[in-house]
């Protein structure tokens, strides 16, 4: 089973700050963006990162938050549009990240949900319920919600109490069924600097880390910080723990030093998982394997 993984896609349709629709709120990011993320975040990055998951022979592909800046459905439309062209030759599963619940209204409209709850839930079943399991064979995915719709300038996240216990039940159930547990969710575990911290944490950090690493899942895959890491969280038993790797921005322009955009696949084999890393050259145009 391969399994690639893309985040914070932060994807911009041409013309969407001129619309009136920036008010309130979406004034403060609007502004933040211009001046900030334009710059860094480019579509056709993430078209690359398409096609150069296309073209590797990959089962499965989840994204783990952030495809939009601002909710608004343009965004989502163009999003939608991009990862669209992964069907047929992968399945999807999608979560979404702080920004996808930018304001209260998205989240009132279901906005996130009308445009990727196919990616989580079947028809008919509750397109709400979080987590969503997808049993995929051999590999379980736990699809957590931690993206909240903060204060103005904030990015915080929260998993709570009743999602995260239900959460470690299906990983357990999983491993208990000799399957991988896969546990996706926007908020990163690991501590950041400063001001990241101040405003965009996950606020109950501890519990979700406790959980999960006492439930021994086999692969926490995360977004929200734009640069890559990878930690283990280790459960009460003697085994290896649980490795938590994020990413990074699969939509960063190369501009200086390493920082660029990244996608990785997972290899399951043999209860073992294997990790490729990807990056964007930005004189290539493309994406390329890295090696170890
Ligand atoms: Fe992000
Ligand atoms: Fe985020």
């Amino acid at each position: 089973m391969r399994i690639a993984h893309l985040s914070d896609l932060h994807l911009l349709p041409d013309g969407v700050l001129r619309m009136t629709s920036l008010l309130g709120r979406r004034l403060f990011g609007a502004v933040n963006l211009v001046l900030l993320r334009h710059r860094v975040h480019s579509t056709e990055v993430v078209r690359a990162a398409v096609d150069a998951v296309a073209g590797q022979d990959v089962d499965h592909t989840v994204i783990t938050g952030d495809l939009t800046n601002l909710a608004l459905d343009e965004e989502f439309d163009l999003a939608r549009e991009v990862v669209d062209q992964l069907g047929g030759f992968t399945e999807l599963t999608v979560v979404p990240g702080n920004h996808d619940y930018y304001a209260p209204d998205a989240v009132r409209a279901r906005r996130f949900e009308r445009w990727f709850g196919h990616t989580l839930w079947d028809r008919g079943q509750p397109q709400d319920e979080w987590p969503a399991i997808k049993d995929l064979g051999t590999v379980v995915l736990v699809a957590v919600r931690s993206a909240t719709s903060p204060p103005p300038m904030c990015a915080y996240g929260r998993v709570g109490r009743e999602q995260g216990e239900a959460a470690a039940r299906a990983v357990t159930s999983a491993r208990a069924e000799g399957k991988a547990a896969v546990v996706l969710m926007h908020h990163n575990l690991h501590r950041r600097g400063v001001a990241a911290e101040a405003t965009g944490r996950l606020l109950d950090r501890e519990l979700v880390s406790d959980l999960l690493g006492r439930s021994g899942a086999s692969l926490v895959l995360h977004g929200h910080d734009h640069r890559e890491h990878e930690m283990v969280i280790t459960g009460p038993g003697p085994g290896p723990g649980t490795p938590v790797v994020g990413c990074g921005s699969s939509s960063v322009v190369q501009s200086s030093g390493l920082w660029t955009g990244r996608f990785n696949i997972y290899d399951f084999e043999d209860g073992k998982v294997g990790i490729e890393r990807w990056r964007y050259q930005g004189r290539e145009k493309r994406f390329t394997a890295q090696r170890a």
